[in-house]
């Protein structure tokens, strides 16, 4: 990754907001528009490796904060170094996109793995914003800045084989939801990003998995037919400079959206999902996947 050419406007002046998972995907992408854009950003990685990275990438805009979602005492020692670099200003932004997903047979999976996701995905944004949600609030009378939530269209369907996945976005969707109601008094928005299918490096995080782990599983090779289909559909799915885009909008517009859903194929990824009868999206979700009663895999034909 080369330097970005950073704006006229010192990002000293500018809004500031913490963005978490920056490392890659999406979350770079978000990164990359704030800093465009003349935002002061902190980039949450985990890696030393990925903070000198950023760090090098985006020179004085940006300010890498090292910490895993799951860790209170790390986000709490980040959100120490935010409020002193702030010297009481706001924090106008903080975009909760940290997030991960690892696919099986729900009956199949080892409880750790289920736990993983719903502690990073839900309880991670959950301690992050109950860390930097403080710095948000607002002062003279001023907006006291927007929460963004990185949801998925798992937030309001559920997905075959991502089911710890789905339950952690719907989750996300419910906190964010109720706390767009709640935090309306102290003047902080509160957004959920919801997008389709996006072309992240995530899609090869699943197809380096042993998906024939379950082979010998009632599914037998159905599952790892169906995750080397899902990662080749995602490896075309939308930009994450797209979905950075929308982050910029939900951030920046007068009036955010409660809700975005930015996709290649809205009608497909989003709408028909939430609007069909359940029972047709579960047809159709079977035809996507071979999931036919009677039917699961080798081990059962
Ligand atoms: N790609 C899609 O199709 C899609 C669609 C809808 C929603 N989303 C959501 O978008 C968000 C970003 O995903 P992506 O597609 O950009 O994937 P990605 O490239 O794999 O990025 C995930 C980011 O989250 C970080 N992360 C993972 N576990 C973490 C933890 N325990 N603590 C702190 N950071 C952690 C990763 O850091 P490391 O590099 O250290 O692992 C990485 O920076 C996720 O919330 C995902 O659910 C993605």
């Amino acid at each position: 990754m080369t330097a970005v050419d950073l704006p006229e406007r010192p990002a000293a002046d500018g809004p500031a907001a913490v963005v978490t998972g920056a490392s890659s995907g999406i979350g770079l992408a978000i990164i990359h528009r704030l800093v465009e854009g003349g935002w002061r950003v902190f980039a949450s990685v985990r890696r030393e490796a990925d903070a000198a990275r950023l760090a090098e990438t985006f020179g004085p805009a940006l300010r890498p904060l090292l910490f895993d979602v799951r860790d209170e005492t790390a986000i709490e020692a980040a959100a120490e170094a935010v409020r002193a670099e702030l010297g009481g200003r706001p924090l106008m932004g903080l975009v909760n996109n940290a997030g991960m997903g690892n696919p099986a047979p729900f009956l199949h999976q080892p409880l750790s793995e289920i736990r993983e996701q719903i502690e990073v995905n839900l309880l991670g944004a959950t301690a992050v914003t109950r860390t930097f949600g403080p710095l948000m609030t607002a002062r003279n009378g001023r907006p006291g800045g927007r929460i963004l939530v990185m949801s998925s269209l798992g937030g309001v369907t559920g997905h075959p084989f991502a089911a710890p996945y789905c339950a952690s976005k719907h989750g996300l969707e419910g906190m964010a939801e109720s706390l767009r109601r709640e935090l309306s008094v102290d003047g902080i928005g509160v957004v959920i990003v919801a997008p389709g299918i996006v072309a992240t490096p995530v899609w090869d995080k699943i197809a380096d998995r042993d998906a024939h782990r379950f082979d010998a599983t009632p599914y037998g090779d159905l599952f790892a037919d169906a995750m080397s289909r899902i990662a080749s559909e995602g490896r075309r799915g939308l930009s994450p400079e797209a979905v950075a885009e929308t982050v910029w909008q939900a951030l920046t517009e007068d009036r955010p959206r409660p809700r975005y859903a930015p996709s290649r194929r809205p009608f497909l990824e989003d709408r028909l999902a939430r609007i069909a009868p359940r029972r047709l999206v579960d047809r159709l979700y079977a035809r996507r996947f071979g999931l036919r009663q009677g039917r699961r895999g080798d081990a059962s034909r």
